[in-house]
């Protein structure tokens, strides 16, 4: 699973538990854990449910709580919300965020680090209802942390959701099923223009990078000579800024739209390629 899952957790435990829980945790998992996780990486899955299963031996919390929390946490917490502010700011309700992430998490699996996000089917009885159907049939069978997102996409927009479970991975059944209702609370989260103005000027610029960057063939293109083409294109030195291209590719790379050398043996900042990631899947054998 990709490591912006597995950073999230641990700011979740250290936010969450105060005093000695995450030094407890780690020294639990001893070698287990890389001893810095980084959000550009993809690590295995085992690590993250050793590590839930860790940490509620240490906190006494039963693990669905813990992984519904988390879900709750992935949504709302400040790195996700910079991270994946390429695909956030093109969402302005949690009933819109859920639609979204079909296609969201397909883009991320078109990436070459092999990440399998959920694929979810849903069926909606009209446009504008705030009610929708959601189907859920990852492997992982993480429905707390589904049911936890939902909530975490419906705090986000300051809204209250209704969750029914009407079938289970975990019963027996072939998916999980939830009817999900959201509602508007009278609490309204609204963004100021200067704030919508510089998320839109930020989306701008992360697709005109992505307008630049080659495709696969191309191998790719380092931090540096994506500076140098964009300073020959005359583009001021201050707008280019090494912190600034990075924050586009990072919010490109975490819609899944640009791919990274971050999984390579031996990569570092300096050596990193990044190029376009493919917007369609290969035909499959059986329709050639
Ligand atoms: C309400 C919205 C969302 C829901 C309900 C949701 C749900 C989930 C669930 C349940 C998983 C666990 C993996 C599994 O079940 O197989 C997951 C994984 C993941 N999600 Fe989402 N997610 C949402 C939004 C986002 C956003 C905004 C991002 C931003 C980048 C994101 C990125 C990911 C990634 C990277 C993984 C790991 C996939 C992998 O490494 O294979 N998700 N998501």
């Amino acid at each position: 699973m990709q490591g912006l899952i597995f950073v999230t957790w641990e700011k979740y435990l250290s936010e969450r538990f105060s005093g000695s829980v995450l030094r407890e945790y780690r020294d639990k998992l001893g070698n287990a854990l890389p001893t810095a996780l980084l959000a550009s990486r993809v690590y295995d899955d085992s690590v993250l449910l050793t590590g839930v299963a860790a940490a509620s031996n240490i906190t006494s919390v039963p693990v669905e709580i813990l992984l519904r929390e988390f879900g709750r946490y992935f949504i709302t917490n400040g790195l996700t919300r910079h991270l994946c502010a390429y695909i956030l700011t093109q969402v302005h309700s949690g009933r819109e965020l859920l639609l979204a992430m079909h296609d969201a998490h397909q883009q991320m699996s078109r990436l070459p680090d092999g990440l399998t996000p959920p694929l979810f089917q849903y069926t909606t009885r009209n446009k504008n209802s705030n009610e929708l159907t959601l189907i859920y049939d990852s492997p992982r069978k993480l429905c707390s942390v589904l049911i936890g997102a939902i909530e975490g996409a419906a705090e986000r927009y300051g809204e209250q959701v209704h969750i029914f479970e009407r079938t289970c991975m975990k019963r027996g059944n072939s998916v999980s099923r939830f009817e999900i209702r959201f509602s508007a609370s009278s609490k309204e989260v609204l963004e100021t223009r200067e704030q919508s103005e510089r998320h839109q000027a930020k989306q701008h610029f992360a697709q005109y990078i992505l307008s630049l960057l080659p495709n696969n063939g191309g191998g790719g293109v380092t931090l540096a000579e994506l500076q140098k083409t964009l300073a020959l294109r005359g583009i001021q030195q201050e707008r280019i800024r090494p912190a600034l291209l990075l924050e586009a590719l990072r919010h490109l790379h975490y819609a899944g739209l640009v791919a990274t050398t971050a999984n390579h043996a031996g990569d570092d900042l300096m050596h990193r390629r990044y190029w376009r990631a493919p917007t369609s899947d290969p035909p499959s054998p059986a329709s050639l």
